[in-house]
């Protein structure tokens, strides 16, 4: 059954569709913050993350919608800063992830103010393993021309670029079942089966996948 959807159509989905509802990110304010960003002294040593980093998304802890883990074993302070009702600045190390394809890890002081220490990973997630598509801090563009920044710099201050649904962040069309069922099916992980409102979802979203794709490239397939 899981496998009519295919685990990197459902990444490309999201991707494509996070794309469209962001045609127009704000250059002009990522070069501002590129060029005012300062100097700052060097980390205490760079965080290393490599494809090995990442795995099956449910092993990571759920908070609300999404899962947070810590690179460098320090989840409590990345599940505070989570549940911190006021926000609160993520703690290095911490990993965010909505669905398997995509994830904003935090460095060191210093890695890059623009982005509050933020990496940008676009990932393709298969059974093997993972792979790290695009990298990167103010230029992570996913393969559909969405700037991961553009949109996650739209949260408000406090919350650290992290956008949920209420952060201040332009809504992306991904439902709440959407998101569960995406990250139900990483491919990472155990098979299990799905409820019928995530089938459901699936289904909505290779619809919409197949609708935005007829208006992006031809050759987008
Ligand atoms: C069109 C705007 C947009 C683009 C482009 C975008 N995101 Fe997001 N992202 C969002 C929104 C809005 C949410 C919250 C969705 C929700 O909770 O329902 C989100 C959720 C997330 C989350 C879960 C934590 C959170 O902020 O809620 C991560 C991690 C994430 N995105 C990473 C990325 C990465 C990495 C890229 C680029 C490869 C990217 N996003 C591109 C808008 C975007």
């Amino acid at each position: 059954m899981l496998k009519n959807f295919g685990l990197k159509k459902i990444v490309m989905s999201f991707a494509l569709l996070a794309a469209a509802a962001c045609a127009n990110p704000p250059v002009a304010e990522q070069a501002t913050a590129l060029a005012a960003a300062p100097a700052v002294k060097a980390a205490p040593k760079p965080l290393e993350i490599t494809e090995a980093s990442f795995g099956c998304i449910r092993d990571l802890k759920a908070v609300r919608g999404y899962y947070v883990g810590n690179l460098l074993g320090d989840i409590d302070a990345t599940v505070a800063a989570a549940n911190s009702a006021d926000g609160g600045k993520y703690p290095p190390g911490s990993v965010v992830q909505l669905v398997p394809g995509e994830a904003m890890v935090k460095h060191y002081p210093g890695f890059d103010a623009a982005t509050n220490d933020w990496e940008f990973f676009e990932l393709i997630p298969s059974p093997a393993g993972t792979k790290i598509n695009v990298r990167g801090s103010t230029n992570v563009v996913n393969q559909f021309g969405g700037n991961c920044l553009s949109c996650h710099a739209q949260a408000e201050a406090k919350w650290d670029m992290v956008c949920e649904q209420t952060h201040g962040c332009a809504p992306i069309p991904v439902t709440p079942v959407m998101a569960k069922a995406i990250q139900n099916t990483d491919p990472r992980c155990a098979k299990m089966d799905l409820p019928a409102d995530q089938m459901a979802a699936l289904q909505q979203l290779m619809a919409f996948r197949a609708a935005a794709a007829k208006q992006a490239a031809p050759k987008a397939n």
